[in-house]
């Protein structure tokens, strides 16, 4: 099989995902909403088996983690004390003519003042200007935008019935930490997980799901005692290493970005950034923090809470501090299907005909349908062991079973979705009592008795 050159990949990847079912445009019947997706019946398996694999792994995997779910709309005050009211902007210019808004930072170059986090860059000493990448216009100095996704709780819709949505889950991980300390009774180095929903109010949100106003992430904040912090970094470092491995992710579609001082968040000493070269563009898949006391101090000052630590033998009382890898999930299922995707040059006949075949090859583990029943022919004779397979294999796999189409369109529909393994039941399988196994990387068939099919299976997955 030879592998053809990829052009144009996010439009083909889009395309897939729709026609599939893995992503299409949120409320599309009244015109879509800016930059909103639906995760349809594919992809919610797809994304949901990237959540259930890293909470198996990062929770129910390790001796020092624990998990929460906290709630969306949390109070206030918390923001106040992460600085998120404060801190959390982008820099956003307006273009005179046009009148579209970017990020100053996308631009290039910069336009001036260019502000991130509130601190000031060196492109503002520099004074570069920037014009409209839409129109060429001239664009309005930079100004602070806050993020933060504002409602109303409640029946009044005044200033003390404001609330927001989080912007990350990590706060949630802060101010339960005394709670999970007493009920669980860890101890130090321990970690809290949680994975759901955040809002940010993204001045351009856009390339798919890489950059939405809703998405979801995957957190944890490590607690450590502070002299202990660098080798935990190292420790996280590497598991983040080894889940993207997990994803099928290839070492040079990958990259470590330190972030310099003067880039990194208001609340952490050390982040690295990890980067995947996107059809777009290199950015940020991950990250990994240092987030020091930062927030436990805060939320100490401004809650009154004891949010200290006492070491069980040193009876030594202390805030710990905190490393935090955090995932997004939707950038984990935009790379696990951009690094699945392959266009291959397949053989058709033994005379050297062949055809491009569209192949997902999502690692098994996360695959949407794990095994997909297809007889030969609708003909009920067939159809009813095909039926009969698909149903004693559903107690242990998720199963399509597929009677409509030729063998071989449905062999390339299974191909485009990433199934692994095709069962075919045939004419001879009335006789032999098999059926012909294909393998979607390899295309190999291999005949394998019809009550032999879950050992089979248990063994491939
Ligand atoms: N608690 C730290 C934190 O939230 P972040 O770098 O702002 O750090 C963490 O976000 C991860 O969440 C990112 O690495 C990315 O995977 C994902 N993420 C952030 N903003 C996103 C957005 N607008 N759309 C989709 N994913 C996003």
């Amino acid at each position: 099989m030879k592998e053809k050159n990829t052009e144009n990949l996010m439009d083909k990847l889009i395309s897939l995902c729709k026609r599939r079912g893995f992503i299409f445009p949120s409320s599309e019947i009244y015109g879509g909403i800016a930059n909103g997706w639906d995760y349809g019946p594919l992809g919610a398996e797809l994304k949901n088996n990237i959540k259930r694999a890293w909470w198996k792994r990062f929770v129910h995997g390790r001796d020092d983690m624990v998990g929460i779910d906290a709630a969306l709309i949390m109070n206030p005050k918390i923001w106040e004390a992460s600085g998120h009211l404060s801190h959390f902007t982008d820099p956003l210019v307006d273009c005179k003519k046009c009148k579209n808004r970017f990020r100053a930072d996308e631009i290039t170059p910069p336009t001036p003042p260019f502000v991130r986090g509130g601190k000031k860059d060196d492109f503002l000493e520099r004074g570069r200007g920037g014009v409209c990448p839409n129109c060429g216009g001239e664009l309005t100095q930079s100004r602070q935008f806050n993020m933060m996704l504002k409602t109303f709780l409640g029946p009044l819709e005044d200033e003390s019935a404001v609330v927001y949505f989080r912007p990350e889950t990590a706060q949630a991980m802060f101010v339960d930490f005394k709670q999970v300390l007493q009920t669980t009774r860890k101890k130090l180095p321990f970690g809290i997980a949680q994975a759901g929903k955040a809002f940010r109010n993204e001045i351009t949100p856009g390339n798919f799901i890489f950059r939405t106003r809703e998405f979801e992430q995957m957190e944890i904040e490590y607690f450590v005692k502070e002299k202990d912090w660098k080798k935990n970094f190292e420790m996280w470092l590497e598991e983040m290493k080894q889940w993207c491995k997990f994803l099928g992710l290839k070492d040079d579609e990958l990259y470590f970005h330190e972030i310099a001082d003067n880039e990194r968040a208001h609340y952490s000493k050390r982040t690295i950034d990890i980067e995947y070269k996107y059809p777009f563009g290199q950015k940020e898949l991950y990250g990994l923090a240092y987030r020091t006391d930062y927030d436990l101090q805060n939320h100490m000052k401004a809650s009154g809470a004891d949010l200290n630590y006492e070491d069980p033998a040193t009876k030594e009382k202390f805030v710990p501090h905190v490393i935090e890898p955090t995932w997004g999930v939707d950038r984990s299922v935009l790379v696990t299907l951009l690094s699945a995707y392959h266009e291959e040059e397949a053989p058709t006949s033994e005379k050297g005909e062949s055809e491009t075949r569209v192949v997902l090859k999502i690692p098994k583990a996360l695959v949407p349908i794990q095994v997909a029943v297809l007889p030969l022919s609708k003909k009920e004779e067939l159809s009813n062991i095909a039926k009969n397979i698909a149903k004693d294999l559903r107690e242990q796999f998720v199963v399509e079973y597929d009677e409509t189409q030729s063998i071989g369109r449905r062999y390339r529909r299974q191909d485009e979705i990433g199934t692994p393994y095709c069962v075919t039941v045939d004419f001879d399988s009335l006789n032999d009592l098999a059926v012909t196994v294909r393998d979607r990387d390899t295309m190999k068939q291999e005949r394998v008795q019809i009550a032999g099919l879950p050992e089979y299976f248990n063994k491939a997955f």
